[in-house]
């Protein structure tokens, strides 16, 4: 069965295109089959984050009936498959992001997880996102703005019937202004399932065009984005310890 996932929160910058590159990359490789999708039609980044030279097979092009939605999979050295989105403004021309489901069915039973890296804002292309996932993961930052945005598109979630498989709450700093955990739970009315850290090793990694969990594995950012990945696949996952490889050996 193919779980189609979207990565929602209404704001923008706090780190969908960063959790879809990462996730992606660390349930691949859990041995997932996953393929992450830049959902993200006008304001494409997904690929600028992996740093994907320019492809010439897009998922502007599938929407526009040019190419199979197979054959714009781009495989990054990480081991994640992509499809990266268009980036110039001729791309916009005449796509319809409501086709995005249809397209994403060619998908189903080909792939076992689709990570769709959705747009800010509530708009038709975040919509078109939200309509295409059968679940979804709202990813806030622990201010009000985003925290208000992310109810938002959780509130659309539950009109489309969407699952919320869970929040997570990135760039958390542990200053006394942000929200807190209890809060944004509350707020959201859904589980947090992971609490990812400011971390500087993110836009190094970015700079880097790799993604954090393998440009700096042993991040705290990644290694949260690694244990969020597990908790998604149901497998056990223990960050090997000094200790631990000491024993090994
Ligand atoms: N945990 C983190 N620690 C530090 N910087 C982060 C973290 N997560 C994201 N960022 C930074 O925030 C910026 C926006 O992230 P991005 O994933 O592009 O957000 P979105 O897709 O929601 O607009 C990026 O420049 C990235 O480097
Ligand atoms: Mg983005």
């Amino acid at each position: 069965m193919t779980r189609i996932i979207a990565l929602l929160g209404g704001k923008g910058g706090v780190g969908k295109s960063t959790l879809t590159a990462n996730l992606g990359t660390a349930m691949a490789d859990f041995g997932a089959n996953v393929v992450a999708v830049d959902a993200n039609l006008t304001t494409p980044n997904l690929g600028i984050h992996l740093g994907i030279p320019l492809y010439p097979k897009t998922m502007h092009d599938v929407l526009k009936g040019r190419v199979s939605i197979t054959d714009a999979i781009y495989r990054h050295p990480s081991g994640l498959r992509v499809i990266p989105a268009g980036i110039s403004l001729d791309d916009l021309r005449g796509v319809d992001p409501k086709e995005l489901s249809t397209h994403l069915l060619d998908l189903v039973g080909i792939v076992d997880y689709i990570l769709l890296d959705a747009s800010a804002g509530l708009g038709r292309e975040a919509l078109a996102a939200q309509e295409s996932a059968d679940e979804t993961l709202l990813v806030t930052t622990p201010d009000m703005p985003s925290v208000t945005d992310s109810l938002k598109a959780a509130k659309i979630g539950e009109q489309l019937g969407t699952k919320t498989l869970g929040t997570v709450v990135n760039r958390i700093t542990g200053r006394k202004h942000e929200m807190s955990y209890e809060q944004i739970m509350t707020m959201l009315d859904s589980q947090i399932v992971a609490e990812i850290p400011e971390d500087p090793a993110v836009p190094e990694s970015i700079a880097a065009r790799m993604p954090v969990v393998h440009y700096r594995p042993r991040s705290p950012a990644a290694r949260e984005i690694k244990r969020l990945a597990a908790y998604l696949l149901g497998v056990e996952y223990q960050e090997p310890s000094w200790l631990r490889k000491l024993f090994r050996l």
